[in-house]
């Protein structure tokens, strides 16, 4: 028997809300292919799309990690053989880790006959981004797993909840061409944030969610603004504030870091402006020697 599943890219953070928001976009992801085997054990059998550099051993791929958990708390131990089509980027900032293991884990539930309820698989793809980056963020994980636009109201218990989504609100992504590590782009954060800071920063994560609702796109575009992340990781971003005002000018309503980098995020009321902004962008990334891939 054997089972095949999709799981999307996400945009995390959503600039105000570090490790409590993110939405799943509508385009690429990973495809993982879990096969049940007699005996016990998880193996990695293929990995494609990495240029062989993601690894094989069940205690380090995101992929049985997240497996492992899920069969842990059943107290079970079954053979399963993975497959896994990598569809993202490595190190994009795309949620590229959380898109496989949140496919890893709807196949293998589904084998099992689903003894988990979609959002209760949910810590066993926390525990895949722990072993991945050493942090065990949902912002990725949870619109991977749920779809849409979600808010990590908390975490211990951990709390999901799903956002509304305007009609027509529109992302397009620009990814430079490099890589950033999210162990390296979380150790630039300041450990401490100021009462100042801490009032600017749920000022616009409650004007995001209020503009979601509310369907007024200028509200969301005013709160794409986050006081804690962004000033620490745009020094590792080349050209970051000179795209921000060259998409804004272009039409965009705002825009931030992917989840912790390298590739931008920009939304905008409707598709049309999408080419613009990414004509916006790519004169910049020009002018500065960088190679960029858009969505
Ligand atoms: N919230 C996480 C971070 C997302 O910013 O480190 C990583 O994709």
């Amino acid at each position: 028997q054997s089972v095949k599943a999709f799981a999307p890219a996400t945009v995390a953070n959503v600039s105000c809300g570090f490790d409590i928001l993110g939405f799943a976009i509508d385009a690429m992801g990973d495809e993982v292919e879990i096969r049940l085997r007699q005996g016990k054990g998880l193996k990695v059998v293929s990995i494609e799309g990495d240029e062989g550099r993601l690894p094989y051993e069940v205690e380090k791929n995101t992929c049985a990690v997240a497996i492992q958990a899920m069969l842990d708390e059943m107290g079970q131990e079954v053979g399963m053989d993975i497959f896994l089509k990598k569809g993202l980027p490595l190190g994009s900032g795309m949620g590229s880790s959380a898109a496989s293991a949140v496919a890893a884990l709807v196949a293998a539930n589904y084998l099992l006959g689903e003894p988990f309820e979609k959002k209760n698989l949910l810590p066993f793809a926390i525990a895949a981004e722990k072993a991945a980056c050493g942090a065990g963020h949902a912002d990725n994980v949870a619109p991977s797993l749920l779809g849409g636009f979600v808010l990590i109201r908390d975490y211990h218990p951990l709390d999901v909840i799903k956002l509304h989504v305007p009609d027509g609100l529109h992302c397009t992504l620009l990814h430079p061409h490099f890589e950033l590590k999210t162990s390296d782009s979380r150790s630039v954060l300041r450990d401490n944030v100021s009462l100042k800071h801490s009032t600017i920063q749920s000022g616009n994560v409650a004007g995001l969610i209020a503009g979601l609702f509310q369907e007024d796109f200028e509200l969301i575009g005013r709160s794409l603004r986050d006081v804690i992340a962004e000033p620490y990781r745009a020094t590792l971003i080349p050209g970051f504030y000179e795209v921000k005002e060259a998409v804004k000018a272009a039409g965009a309503l705002g825009m931030g870091i992917s989840g912790s980098g390298p590739t931008l995020f920009t939304l905008s009321k409707g598709a049309e402006v999408s080419e613009s902004i990414i004509k916006a962008a790519q004169e910049v990334y020009d002018s500065i020697g960088l190679g960029v891939d858009t969505y």
